[in-house]
């Protein structure tokens, strides 16, 4: 069994597998090479053998225990209709949401759009080491819909009347959404991914009336679905604070990812049955070495006897030196 599914799995605390969110992209030259003569973010999404050739690079650079697949969370609404684009300084745009129009798309449809990410999962496979894994994903629904009816506003705060007069449509959308997530989830294990990592990065944003439909509930629902499929699965619900241990009480995903805004002894006393991942600032690797050191002493430290995958509280900023990325992999490595 590898590392990964080791300490996921196994519990296994004396591994300490490695990996990074975003890992793959905007802070690596090797990508910006490439992105420099592909414009088109999703068309390169799409592309098999250029996003398996991604997805290997940080694999190539820094010996990391697990590959995610180079595509988005976006690329489920965009293949349920919705046009994404990428707009510098502003993030993902996507068009005008049409309900009818979302309801009417059917799984096969659905799957073979997304038949290029399988491909480039099975490409892979063949190419990694078998001691690694090949990490799947997908957007949780509430992060999905917060993109797909464009609810946050440029303060990145939820309009709370807006939630209100929509918490119908929204609810609609969740369940039906959820039957695709499903789907997609079953492809890209049957293309080769041996664990998955589901991001429910905006539900911070949700107020506690709304946490329980639009967050536990979905979410309980995709980790039921890994475990009849029988793959290990990691939530990774950032901002949620306190309400971690809620969400692993209702939901018990095989592995809970924490963001910069938990306390990791808090963590690690409170929910001491899941496998920990992650928990560092980001922005802490923009930092000297000695500062770096210090901070994944910490939480090597803090997590020594618990099951503990090394990652960070968010993924790589764009500005990290990928020079010190390496020392980081070497430290954790000797700790
Ligand atoms: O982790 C990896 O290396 C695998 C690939 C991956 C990407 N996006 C590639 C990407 C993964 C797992 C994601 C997840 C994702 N995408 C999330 C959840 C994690 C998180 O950061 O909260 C979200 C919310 C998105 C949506 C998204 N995609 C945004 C907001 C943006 C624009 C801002 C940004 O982060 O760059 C993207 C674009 C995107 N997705 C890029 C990459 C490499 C940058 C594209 C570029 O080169 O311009």
């Amino acid at each position: 069994m590898n590392k990964l599914k080791e300490v996921l799995i196994n519990k296994n605390n004396s591994c300490n597998p490695i990996w990074f969110m975003r890992q793959a992209g905007r802070y690596l030259p090797e990508f910006k090479k490439i992105r420099s003569t592909n414009k088109d973010f999703i068309k390169l999404c799409l592309n098999s053998k250029i996003a398996s050739k991604i997805t290997l690079q940080p694999i190539k650079r820094f010996d990391l225990d697990a590959a995610i697949i180079f595509s988005d969370i976006l690329m489920v609404p965009f293949s349920l209709g919705q046009d994404v684009e990428f707009t510098k300084n502003y993030g993902p745009k996507l068009s005008f949401f049409n309900l009818n129009k979302f309801l009417n798309n059917n799984l096969s449809n659905f799957s073979s759009k997304l038949n290029p990410v399988y491909k480039s999962i099975t490409k892979t496979r063949e190419d990694l080491n078998k001691e690694k894994s090949l990490i799947s994903f997908i957007g949780s629904p509430w992060t999905l819909v917060v993109y797909m009816l464009n609810l946050k506003n440029s303060k990145k705060e939820i309009e709370l009347d807006l939630l209100e007069t929509k918490k119908e449509e929204i609810s609609i959308i969740i369940k039906k959404i959820n039957s695709f997530l499903c789907l997609h989830i079953k492809n890209q294990i049957e293309a080769g991914a041996d664990v998955v990592q589901i991001f429910d990065s905006w539900a911070g944003l949700l107020p506690n009336k709304f946490i329980e439909p639009f967050c536990f509930e979905p979410n309980r629902v995709l980790v039921d679905f890994c475990r009849e499929n029988k793959i290990p699965v990691i939530c990774f619900p950032k901002g949620l604070g306190k309400k971690y241990l809620d969400f692993y009480n209702n939901v018990k995903p095989d592995g809970l990812s924490i963001d910069y805004g938990i306390d990791p002894e808090w963590a690690r006393n409170k929910l001491d049955k899941a496998t920990i991942q992650g928990g560092m600032d980001p922005k802490v690797l923009l930092l000297d070495e000695k500062h770096i050191f210090a901070e994944a002493k910490k939480y090597l430290t803090i997590f020594q006897k618990h099951p503990y995958i090394f990652n960070l509280g968010h993924g790589l900023l764009p500005d990290t030196n990928p020079d010190k990325l390496l020392k980081l992999v070497n430290f954790i490595r000797n700790f």
